[in-house]
This record gives C-alpha cells, sequence and structure tokens, in this order.
C-alpha cells in the first residue's frame, strides 16, 4: 500500500517557464565557450529531460544551430526530450526472474508507487520499465535502480528498498 509522501498523480508536469530555464543556464555560466554534452546533462538532471525550450535558449546562448543540438540530443540515448521520473527502476520480467516470482515484484513496485509500466511517479523521483533480462539471472527476481542492482526480491523487500531509496533522495 502507498504511503502518503508517496502519493501520485500520472499526469504529465508543467514545462519549466523561461524565467526557470534562464536561470538555470545563468547559474551554470552557458557560453559559445560551454561544453555541449556536459550543459545537455546538467539541464537534464535539473528538469528530468530536456524541454525542447531550453534547448533553443541553449542554441542561442552557445551560437550551435538548434538542428545540431537536436542531432546530440538524438544521438545519445541518456538524452530524453519528455518528462520521466530522475530515477529509473528496471525490473526483470525475464524467463530466470519470471519463475522465481517476477510478477510478485512488478505487482509491489507498481502498487508502492501506484503506477504502471512506462510510467512515471507525479514527483518525478521514479520512471518504471520493464526489461527482458537484466543480465543478472543468479539474483532472480531482480530489479534496478539505476546502475543499483537488487535481488532475490519478495513484495516486502521491494517495498522497503524503495522507502528507503526515496528516504534517502529526497
Ligand atoms: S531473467 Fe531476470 S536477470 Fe536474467
Amino acid at each position: 500500500m502507498s504511503d502518503t509522501s508517496a502519493t501520485q498523480d500520472k499526469s504529465a508536469p508543467a514545462p519549466p517557464s523561461e524565467a526557470e530555464i534562464a536561470s538555470l543556464l545563468d547559474s551554470l555560466g552557458v557560453s559559445p565557450d560551454s561544453n555541449l554534452i556536459g550543459v545537455l546533462q546538467d539541464v537534464q538532471d535539473q528538469f528530468g529531460y530536456l524541454p525542447p525550450a531550453a534547448l533553443g535558449e541553449l542554441s542561442r546562448r552557445t551560437r550551435i544551430p538548434l538542428s545540431r543540438i537536436w542531432g546530440v540530443v538524438s544521438f545519445y540515448a541518456q538524452f530524453y526530450t519528455e518528462p520521466r521520473g530522475r530515477h529509473t527502476i528496471r525490473c526483470c520480467r525475464g524467463t530466470a526472474c519470471h519463475v522465481k516470482g517476477a510478477g510478485r515484484v512488478l505487482d509491489a513496485v507498481q502498487r508502492e508507487l501506484d503506477i504502471q509500466d512506462g510510467e512515471m511517479t507525479e514527483d518525478l523521483m521514479f520512471q518504471l520499465e520493464t526489461v527482458a533480462c537484466l543480465g543478472t539471472c543468479f539474483l532472480a527476481p531482480a530489479m534496478m535502480i539505476d546502475n543499483q542492482y537488487f535481488g532475490e526480491l519478495t513484495p516486502r523487500r521491494v517495498q522497503s528498498i524503495l522507502r528507503s531509496f526515496r528516504a534517502e533522495h529526497a
């Protein structure tokens, strides 16, 4: 069952305002000398994704053509142009995990965060994905949060991991 601090709504958040974008780019000291990839990472860290308006302003300040910036953004899988959760949970639905209860693990994640596969929590903290195999079948049933593996999961353990993670990253 969800705790009240984790109450979610799946509606997309409002994009950042021009003022918020300008303030962030000011604080990053964006100029024609800036490292584009580094700035894109910083913008995504701040907003959770790369809002189109931020890319436009970035183009203006760096004097890099917007088409080139879009080219870089679409080349790297690490960049997202739609809002998404800051921390990605990957639940394995592969065979080894399936036979050891991956369905119950996924149910527990969905219940705890009140989201479905492919959705993000309203506070943008978590994005949920399912994957065919995490490459750690010996840990079945397994999931990842960002780059961290969690294995031999039970619904109770999932709840505890997610609550601890949320408390640590609040
Ligand atoms: S099947 Fe789940 S980690 Fe391989």
